[in-house]
């Protein structure tokens, strides 16, 4: 089976979150199902000087207007077509936002571009390769289904994956002439959303199928309190919907080979933690001791409860605790962390910036990551820690609630828990949590316990690899 994946961002090339871990990752798990994935990506910078042996394999002349090379090539195991068209993607920053953190205006060109360019390769346009089913990923690629619906070709079965429904890519109404859509495509069963356009919401409507990242989120995006206004597109196509858990890449993430740990780190040997724990103080300038060390590493955002971080490192303080962050966001979610680290030297670190490397050295370290997200459709740091020893204190939705398994009197009896969980995502529901974690940190037959639990957790990609081929299976055989 071939599919063509259709992403703004891919690791090891492009990262600004756990949708370049996942559509980096996916294809290679599912060479094991039978699917062959070839990723269509735009020609960042990054990604252009990174993939060496990038060829020209087609062009579209008149792409909304500009001229588009289709260039293919191999990167550690991912098949790669590159959508050049240097006029929208040869730019320094990152992938969405300028250098002064404003989003690209001409962004919805850029994304229609390649969803555009998607559509006309599962339309047959690219000599040489046919692909059987087209999935796309969040509003970036939204599009692509919308296109197909309006192709005079006969249409391929496609798929769209929700990682966050907080981005939707809304474009007020004056764009629509330029998407070079049929004028019934401006309507409520299409692109329109309030008389201005959301990419989502006509990928939403003309996809084949919908997916999203874990079966708890699936359930809660049906609901106004998770669906931010798109619940009622969502339910009025609930029997499409289907919600696969994301696993994480074994390799990247691998304790018994990641290359900052000790060589013979294992899943069978927590006692080596301790000199990871002491690089990770050291990293951060904070106290060295026997009390718990907790972490954040994450985007600084509302989504992600970092205001509730900031406001509960004085209790994470007094408790006998030590809490280092790593992250970069929102201006004044970076100063009330700054602020918690001036007010408690040797106790609060703050580390402003992307670091991947630190990441996995927190990982490897610390005692506990913190996730109090307010809403979080799958999550990747919680799987990491887990397969680290390092225990998850999490909020209860989303993937968080489906990854997690919370020390609950029942589940400790049982020796299956493997985290924190709690229901209140506000400063006293985490102050609660953190208060619960502390006591079984003093407790330490139970954490390692936990510890042990959590490295045992399947959070491979294999078993949701296999879900995702059944679902195009599935998809590819009611004969679209
Ligand atoms: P989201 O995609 O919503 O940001 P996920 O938990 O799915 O959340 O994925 C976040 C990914 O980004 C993880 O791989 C995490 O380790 C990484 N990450 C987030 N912030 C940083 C940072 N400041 N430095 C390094 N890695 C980070
Ligand atoms: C999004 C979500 C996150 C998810 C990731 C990958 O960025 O916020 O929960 O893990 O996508 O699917």
């Amino acid at each position: 089976m071939n599919v063509l994946s259709v992403t703004s961002e891919i690791y090891p090339l492009i990262k600004t979150g756990g949708l370049a871990d996942v559509s980096g990752a996916l294809p290679i798990a599912l060479k094991a199902c039978g699917v062959h994935t070839r990723s269509l990506i735009p020609g960042y910078p990054a990604v252009k000087s990174a993939v060496k042996d990038a060829h020209k394999v087609g062009e579209f002349p008149d792409l909304l207007g500009e001229h588009a090379d289709i260039l293919a090539g191999e990167h550690e195991g991912l098949d790669l077509l590159i959508l050049d068209i240097p006029s929208l993607y040869d730019r320094p920053a990152g992938p969405y936002l300028d250098s002064t953190g404003k989003d690209f205006a001409d962004n919805w060109k850029r994304y229609a571009a390649l969803s555009l360019a998607a559509a006309e390769i599962a339309a047959g346009k690219l000599a040489g390769w046919q692909p059987d089913l087209l999935h796309a990923h969040d509003w970036q690629s939204a599009m692509a289904p919308v296109y197909m619906r309006y192709a005079e070709t006969p249409e391929i079965p496609s798929l769209l994956t929700i990682h966050n429904i907080a981005f939707q890519g809304q474009f007020g109404a004056n764009i629509f002439s330029e998407l070079r859509l049929p004028a019934h495509a401006f309507s409520t069963e299409s692109i329109e959303y309030y008389n201005d356009i959301s990419f989502l919401k006509g990928g939403l409507q003309t996809a084949t199928a919908l997916s999203t990242v874990s079966p708890s989120y699936a359930e809660e995006i049906l609901t106004p309190d998770y669906g931010m206004g798109l619940e009622g597109v969502i339910r009025a196509r609930a029997q499409a919907l289907h919600g696969i858990v994301n696993g994480i890449d074994a390799e990247v993430w691998n304790p018994a080979i990641d290359h900052l740990i000790q060589e013979n780190y294992t899943a069978a040997n927590l006692k080596l933690r301790a000199i990871n724990k002491a690089a990770v103080a050291n990293h951060f300038r904070v106290d060295h001791d026997n009390g718990p060390l907790f972490c954040v590493i994450s985007r600084l955002t509302w989504q992600k409860g970092i205001d509730l971080i900031a406001e509960v490192a004085d209790d994470i303080v007094e408790m006998g605790g030590r809490l280092v962050v790593l992250g970069a966001g929102e201006i004044a979610l970076e100063g009330a962390l700054m602020a918690a680290a001036t007010r408690h030297p040797g106790r609060v670190g703050v580390a402003v910036g992307y670091n991947e490397p630190l990441s996995h050295l927190m990982q490897a370290g610390c005692d506990a990551i913190i996730v109090p997200s307010r809403f979080e459709p799958c999550g990747l740091t919680q799987l990491y820690a887990l397969r680290y020893g390092c225990v998850p204190v999490v909020a209860r939705n989303g993937g968080l609630n489906d990854t997690v398994i919370d020390a609950n009197h029942a589940a400790v009896s049982a020796k299956v828990a493997t985290g924190v969980q709690f229901s209140s995502v506000t400063p006293e529901g985490l102050r609660q949590a953190l208060r619960r974690t502390m006591r079984y940190y003093r407790d330490p037959k139970l954490w390692t316990q936990m510890q042990k639990q959590g490295m045992k957790s399947d959070v491979s990609w294999e078993k949701s690899a296999g879900l995702y081929a059944a679902l195009y299976t599935q998809l590819l055989s009611k004969g679209h």
